[in-house]
């Protein structure tokens, strides 16, 4: 891994951990619930595909680019 990771929704200043936390918490399932409950990812949206892994994998610190990558190649 680079030594460089994402590990953050820079627009919310919330780290992906902390928000994993709440979606154990409050069983969220979808980027749009925690858009619509302002948790996260209502700026810029360059944290929504890494979100999205977080939420299917639940991994919380990314390569740059690394959901980039495997959507690619499968
Ligand atoms: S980094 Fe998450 S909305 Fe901008």
């Amino acid at each position: 891994m680079s030594k460089r990771t994402v590990k953050k929704c820079v627009c919310h200043r919330i780290k992906f951990e902390d928000i994993y936390a709440v979606v154990i918490e409050q069983n969220i399932e979808s980027l749009d619930e925690l858009i619509d409950q302002k948790i996260c990812g209502a700026g810029c949206g360059m944290c929504h595909p890494y979100i999205q892994k977080m939420l299917i994998t639940g991994e919380t610190t990314f390569a740059p680019g690394d959901v980039y990558i495997h959507a690619e190649t499968g």
